[in-house]
């Protein structure tokens, strides 16, 4: 793990241009960065998108794998502001990319300060591809179900999309959804206390199937992130609908 992001998950403060220590909050946690680069390294992807990026803990965690890999560029998508109306110092989306900045990650990313459900269709729009995307903006449902949306259509076949707070009703539910699309299988979850999924050799589970996602789902320790293998291409009808 790259010093600087060790430092700020032991201190839970990052530091300004000026050197002052600021709280961090929202991040993941340690274990769901680990279970992100673990995906990640089993996937290798050329393109990484990331919505709602704050402190940027989980960019960090994959902007390490993507420059060990040889990647191309990670995406970051958040509605920021990166400065504080008025005083113009760096608000915590600008604090975040300052810290990837710091890791020598600068050159991997592409920072758009826009909502996603703006910055999304803008990317497609341009023919953005991509091989990896980690969802974690607004939590609403509608909000959730339209990065998955467009996270559905920007990414490539034998790509992944990793859902933060899995456990929430509202992601859940976007989840229950997603698992129905032919096109995607279950990869793997992190739950609260120990990682499942994306473990084993392989690091990847390539079983799939709805009951046994929807059984998943259901356990009372519920996932807290959840990664969603996309197989094929989205082919389904324009009356396609399945109950979730
Ligand atoms: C939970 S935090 C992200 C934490 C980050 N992934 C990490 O681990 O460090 C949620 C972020 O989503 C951003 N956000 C909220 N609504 C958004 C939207 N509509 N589009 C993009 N980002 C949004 C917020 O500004 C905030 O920075």
């Amino acid at each position: 793990m790259h010093p600087y992001l060790k430092q700020i998950l032991e201190t839970h403060t990052v530091l300004t241009p000026e050197g002052h220590s600021r709280e961090i909050n929202s991040q993941i946690s340690l274990e769901q960065g680990l279970f992100l680069q673990r995906l990640l390294r089993e996937i290798r992807p050329r393109v990484t998108l990331e919505i709602g990026v704050a402190f940027g803990i989980s960019s960090m965690f994959t902007c390490e794998v993507l420059q060990e890999s040889g990647a191309l560029k990670h995406i970051c998508v958040d509605v920021g502001p990166l400065r504080k109306e008025g005083t113009g110092e760096l608000d915590r989306y600008g604090l975040g990319l300052l810290n990837l900045e710091r890791c020598g990650y600068g050159a991997l990313v592409e920072a758009h300060e826009l909502p996603s459900e703006i910055a999304l269709p803008h990317l497609l729009q341009k023919g953005q591809k991509v091989d990896f995307v980690f969802i974690d903006g607004w939590h609403t449902f509608d909000h959730c179900l339209l990065d998955f949306f467009y996270a559905n259509r920007l990414l490539n076949v034998g790509g992944a999309i990793v859902f933060h707070d899995a456990d929430g009703p509202p992601v859940k539910k976007v989840i229950h959804y997603a698992c129905r699309y032919p096109a995607y299988r279950w990869l793997g979850e992190i739950r609260r206390r120990r990682m499942l999924g994306a473990g084993g050799r392989s690091g990847i589970r390539k079983i799939g199937g709805f009951a046994l996602d929807l059984f998943r789902l259901l356990r009372p320790n519920p996932p807290t992130c959840v990664a969603l293998l996309k197989v094929a291409e989205d082919e389904r009808s324009w009356s396609w609908y399945e109950n979730f």
